[in-house]
């Protein structure tokens, strides 16, 4: 076993969060301990306890949201750390490389720091007054790419 893995989600509409949930269930089955947290609901997060983190967010009008920059602003050390975007673009596969470049310049860009072992972006959900007018999730899709990060974190299963 190697030690404990945090997945943290920055979401408004609710797409990351299942996204979020989705992972830590697959890394569990991985035999990796898991604890997840809402970056909006919990503003002070200590990583002390952490070897692994997958760290995502939604985006609103172009911007990823402020919870995730401000969680990116950690030492991660020697940490790994695999990132993910949920967001209306990805949800069309044929944009995913071109969406999937923005973000990770911007993360990057913003956070020259960091040196992701994984960096991925999945289609979200959108709502309108609480109805759902676009929907590209593909929980499949997510399901793989915990398999991936899995991997990554040592998961030998
Ligand atoms: C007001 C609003 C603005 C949005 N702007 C963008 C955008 O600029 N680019 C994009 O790819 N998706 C955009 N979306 C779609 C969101 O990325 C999608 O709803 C995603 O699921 C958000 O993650 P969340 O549900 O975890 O908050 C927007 C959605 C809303 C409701």
């Amino acid at each position: 076993m190697t030690g404990k893995t945090l997945v943290a989600f920055a979401t408004k509409g609710g797409a990351t969060e299942e996204a979020a949930l989705e992972i830590a269930e697959v890394l569990r089955k991985h035999k990796l301990e898991v604890d997840t947290v809402n970056l909006r609901k919990e503003k002070d997060t200590d990583i002390s306890g952490y070897e692994n983190l997958v760290v995502g967010s939604g985006v609103r009008i172009g911007r990823i949201y402020n919870e995730y920059h401000k969680f990116l602003e950690n030492d991660f050390g020697k940490k790994k750390l695999a990132l993910f975007i949920v967001c209306g673009e990805a949800g069309d596969p044929k944009d995913h490389d071109k969406v999937l470049e923005k973000h990770m310049k911007t993360t990057l860009g913003n956070h020259a720091h960091l040196k992701p072992v994984e960096f991925e972006v999945f289609g979200g959900r959108m709502k309108v007054l609480w109805k759902v007018v676009s929907d590209g999730r593909d929980p499949a899709k997510v399901r793989a790419w915990a398999d991936k990060v899995s991997k990554k974190f040592g998961s030998k299963k």
